[in-house]
């Protein structure tokens, strides 16, 4: 019975040990992921409050898995308290990283900080990004052949999609390595080369945008747009509950990088409505109020 549980620490992964850097949201669902699978790991951010609080929200998080997971209460704790005993903590990843099969980047969406941090690491390993091109990152990196993009989705626990990517100078043994991380992860893995946005994000930012743009026209209404894509499209949410749900500062963070990048593609041309929403607050669901009012 405890082996039924305990056979994620003996499974044949293409990884043993990961380090992952940042431990806000995407990094703690990450490194949850990645130890509920088998993997040890070394989660780091900037000072021990922060990964006190990456740890406590982890440690909630398994619990909730526990419980859809195992009927038996007694085999739910033992699950959480293997996979939290595979976690540990750092402030600095240097010492982590001379003994690990994999860094994964997970901070802030700045890509100078994104370089510094891959400058100062000897060994250079994948990166998570949302918007940024895995190429600029890399220019940092030494190693670029054992360079590449894993590209999660928020909640990591939840959701089943990994998007690798590759760039020219990624090597096919670190590439299938990456993909076959992506699978001990449970994950279900598509692959993409270094493009805006790469899959998810190139298709869907446009679309919500598209939508904004219809309502900024007066075509429809908020409520009507998101009634129609529900019921039409069978999307589980409208582009505005999503917009809200995803943060409107995000989104006008990355249209606005893309903008920049490729002035020429109408797609990418920013919306007045989404700019003036951000500038009055209204970043959605986690500001009280975005396209839709939420209960602080
Ligand atoms: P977050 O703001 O929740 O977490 C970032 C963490 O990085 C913070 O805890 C911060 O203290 C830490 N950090 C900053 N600089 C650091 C450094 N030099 N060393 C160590 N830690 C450092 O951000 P979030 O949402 O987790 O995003 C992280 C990355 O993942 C970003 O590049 C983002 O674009 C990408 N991403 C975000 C998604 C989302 O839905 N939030 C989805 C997919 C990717």
């Amino acid at each position: 019975f405890v082996r039924s549980f305990a056979t994620s620490a003996q499974r044949a992964n293409a990884f043993n040990h990961v380090t992952v850097i940042g431990g806000g949201l995407m990094g703690s669902g990450i490194a949850q992921v990645a130890a509920s699978t088998g993997h040890t790991v070394s989660l780091v951010d900037q000072d021990n409050t922060i990964l006190g609080k990456s740890m406590n929200g982890i440690h909630k998080s398994l619990e909730r898995v526990a419980k859809k997971k195992f009927e038996n209460p007694a085999a739910g704790e033992a699950f959480v308290k293997d996979t939290m005993g595979r976690i540990s903590t750092a402030t600095s990843p240097i010492t982590c990283v001379s003994h690990t099969d994999l860094v994964i980047e997970a901070i802030v969406e700045n890509l100078e900080t994104k370089k510094k941090l891959f400058r100062e690491l000897e060994a250079v390993a994948p990166d998570n990004t949302s918007s940024i091109p895995i190429t600029d990152i890399a220019v940092a990196a030494k190693r670029k052949d054992r360079f590449g993009g894993l590209h999660f989705f928020n909640p990591v626990p939840m959701m089943k999609l990994l998007e690798v990517i590759r760039i020219p100078a990624t090597s096919d043994a670190t590439f299938d390595k990456l993909l076959a991380f992506g699978k001990d992860m449970e994950k279900v893995t598509v692959s993409c080369k270094d493009t805006p946005g790469f899959i998810v994000n190139r298709l869907l930012v446009p679309y919500m945008l598209e939508a904004v743009r219809m309502v900024e026209r007066g075509d429809a209404s908020i409520q009507d747009v998101d009634t129609a894509m529900k019921l039409g499209a069978g999307y589980p949410m409208g582009p505005f509950e999503l917009s809200d749900y995803v943060g409107l500062d995000t989104m006008k963070f990355i249209l606005d990088g893309w903008s920049k990048n490729y002035p020429d593609n109408p797609l990418f041309k920013p919306s007045s409505l989404l700019d003036k929403m951000v500038a009055q607050g209204k970043l959605g669901r986690k500001s009280g109020e975005g396209f839709y009012p939420y209960k602080k």
